[in-house]
């Protein structure tokens, strides 16, 4: 909800911050007719299906779907909240956000405050690292695992003291800031009432969002007690399965390189950076989530990910197969590495140094091989059944990866194994069902336009706002029997009210609200109408709506008159329904 932003406030400033230079600041933009084009910032593409549109004030990718208003852009693209976002937006045309605010009753912005508390809490772990009384036994500890002062400030390391109420203690001054801390993650609600600190003696490694700042701790105790690791709960700010541990720190490295190395471990990040190998980054103790792809491929097209070479490790690799599968667009590539049993990375960069390891990650099995190699394994290829149990095997894998060269090289080996020739077994594959490349997706995203009567009004409304002028009387068709018309009465009520409203600030009008993503949909939905006939098909609609709302009341009346209960105004109106719908709807009038 624009909370205690006043609607008018988000209207004047949609009015006056213009989307296309807001994205052409970020992601330059080609002008193409009416509208300005680029590559899809938010997938990979080739040619550009991004496309903004200055009279709505709207985006929306023809690849992917994506789409919003600058308010919407400034939270997918930046990853602001909607408060920032406004803020962002005001300050750059130079205006105030007034807040109506009665005292006492002010939403305080959350994020915002959670983000403070996490990086007090940063700085307090990390000043106990060097002050704290029993600091020395944690450095001892860091030392012991051979890490460096410069590597340890570099991830931010700190140390939470043992004892239930330090960090409170030191934080928590009154009761609102240890509901934020408790919030936050960092504070434990005691049964009986009261706080304790989640963290207590451990090391703090501090995790990093994309923007760098502090969303969540991982804490690993110091001797050999349960749970080695502590993380943060989820939190309004931390998603485990979003994150990735080091990638801030790594992002210049990973991009240097156009490799990300995916490890399991925090210290094993940390081991790596302290040899040199600094475009590691850690999971935190999820299997890899298709999130935690993408965010890596913003940085690089070359993705190893590194296994133990265990059982477990086994299974893991396969799980990451096929979630990586899914987020191979062409020029993606992964790799699996397996390593020793008993060794993970920071052990092993140790045992062998960087150059050892680096020939590891050298080494690593590209995907396609591995794909192979593991339904290969499953069947005897000698045997004619056993080929096409290979071709069976494959198909649910083959159904993940984008279409592209990359799947077709795929299926040319395994042609090659299962001894056929590729246009029979291409024959008897399925399409693609994943992350599809532009080409392909394009008639998804392009989608038939809504085929129901109160969709298509809607869309044109949306998208067109000055149809409110000339929709007539609208509030007869909200009797609550068509979900939509209700909303369509209502924006040609705000537009009436406020004639220079343009789709993005209708659109805000109705953020957090059950409708808000129905109608970004119909606002980025293609109407194949060309311009001179938008007046007459919103009008054509309109009266569909109409004749089907008369048809209703006409039924009702009809029931009615058959067991005597017509009202004499309605056994007056019976005949002009009746009259009118002998005709069909074609010919009625539409105010
Ligand atoms: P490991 O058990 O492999 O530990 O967990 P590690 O990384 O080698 O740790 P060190 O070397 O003994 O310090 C791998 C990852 O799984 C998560 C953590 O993210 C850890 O880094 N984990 C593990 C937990 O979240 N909790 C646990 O209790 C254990
Ligand atoms: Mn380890």
């Amino acid at each position: 909800m624009a909370g205690k932003i006043p609607h008018a406030f988000i209207d004047e400033l949609l009015s006056r911050v213009d989307i296309v230079d807001l994205i052409d600041g970020r992601v330059p933009l080609k002008k193409a007719g009416k509208e300005y084009k680029a590559c899809c910032p938010f997938h990979d593409e080739r040619t550009p299906s991004f496309t903004v549109s200055p009279s709505k004030q709207f985006y929306h990718c023809f690849g992917c779907g994506a789409h919003g208003t600058a308010l919407g852009f400034l939270m997918d693209f930046e990853h602001m909240d909607f408060v920032e976002a406004v803020e962002h937006l005001a300050s750059r045309v130079g205006i105030e956000v007034p807040r109506d605010d009665q005292p006492g009753s002010r939403q305080p912005d959350q994020s915002a405050d959670l983000l403070g508390m996490l990086e007090r809490a940063d700085r307090y772990y990390r000043e106990q690292l060097r002050r704290h009384a029993d600091a020395e036994e944690a450095v001892r500890y860091l030392k012991g695992r051979g890490v460096s002062g410069e590597i340890a400030a570099r991830f931010g390391l700190g140390y939470a003291p043992a004892g239930w109420d330090n960090l409170r203690h030191a934080l928590g001054k009154n009761d609102g800031d240890c509901r934020l801390m408790e919030k936050a993650g960092l504070l434990t609600r005691k049964e009986g009432g009261g706080y304790y600190d989640r963290f207590r003696h451990r090391i703090m490694f501090p995790i990093q969002d994309h923007r760098g700042r502090v969303v969540a701790f991982g804490g690993r105790i110091l001797d050999s007690g349960e749970p080695k690791y502590l993380n943060s709960p989820e939190t309004p700010v931390f998603h485990k399965g979003a994150e990735l541990y080091g990638l801030y720190a790594a992002r210049g490295a990973i991009k240097e390189q156009q490799t990300a190395l995916v490890v399991e471990g925090y210290m094993d990040v940390v081991a790596l950076a302290q040899f040199g190998i600094d475009y590691a980054v850690a999971t935190l103790g999820t299997a890899t989530t298709t999130a935690h792809m993408q965010r890596v491929y913003r940085h690089c097209a070359e993705v190893v990910f590194c296994f133990d070479g265990d059982r477990a490790g086994l299974a893991a690799a396969a799980r990451a197969m096929e979630t990586a599968l899914g987020v191979l667009q062409d020029g993606r590539q992964a790799s699996f590495l397996f390593l020793p049993e008993g060794q993970d990375p920071d052990s092993l960069v140790r045992a062998e140094g960087a150059e050892g390891f680096e020939q590891r990650i050298q080494g690593a099995v590209p995907l396609p091989d591995y794909l192979l190699r593991t339904l290969t394994e499953r069947v005897d290829l000698s045997r004619l059944d056993g080929r096409a149990r290979l071709v069976e095997l494959a198909r649910p894998l083959l159904k993940r990866i984008p279409e592209g060269l990359l799947r077709e090289l795929i299926v040319d080996r395994l042609a090659t194994l299962a001894r056929t020739d590729r246009a029979t077994l291409a024959g008897t594959l399925p399409r693609s069902i994943g992350h599809r490349p532009v080409q392909t997706i394009r008639r998804a995203a392009q989608a038939p336009p809504p085929k129901s009567t109160i969709g298509v009004a809607l869309g044109l409304l949306v998208q067109h706002p000055y149809l409110a002028r000339i929709a007539g009387d609208v509030d007869g068709l909200a009797d609550g029997s068509v979900p939509g018309s209700d909303v369509l009465r209502d924006i040609v009520h705000l537009v009436r009210e406020h004639p220079g409203l343009n789709t993005a600030a209708i659109l805000e009008r109705f953020r957090g609200g059950r409708y808000f993503k129905r109608l970004s949909e119909l606002a980025r939905a293609e109407q194949l109408i060309p311009d001179e006939g938008i007046q007459q098909e919103f009008q054509a609609q309109l009266a569909k709506l109409r004749f089907a709302r008369e048809s209703r009341e006409l039924d009702e009346l009809l029931d009615k008159a058959k067991d005597g209960t017509l009202s004499a105004d309605e056994k007056s109106r019976l005949p002009g329904l009746l009259k009118r719908h002998a005709k069909g709807p074609g010919r009625q009038h539409t105010a």
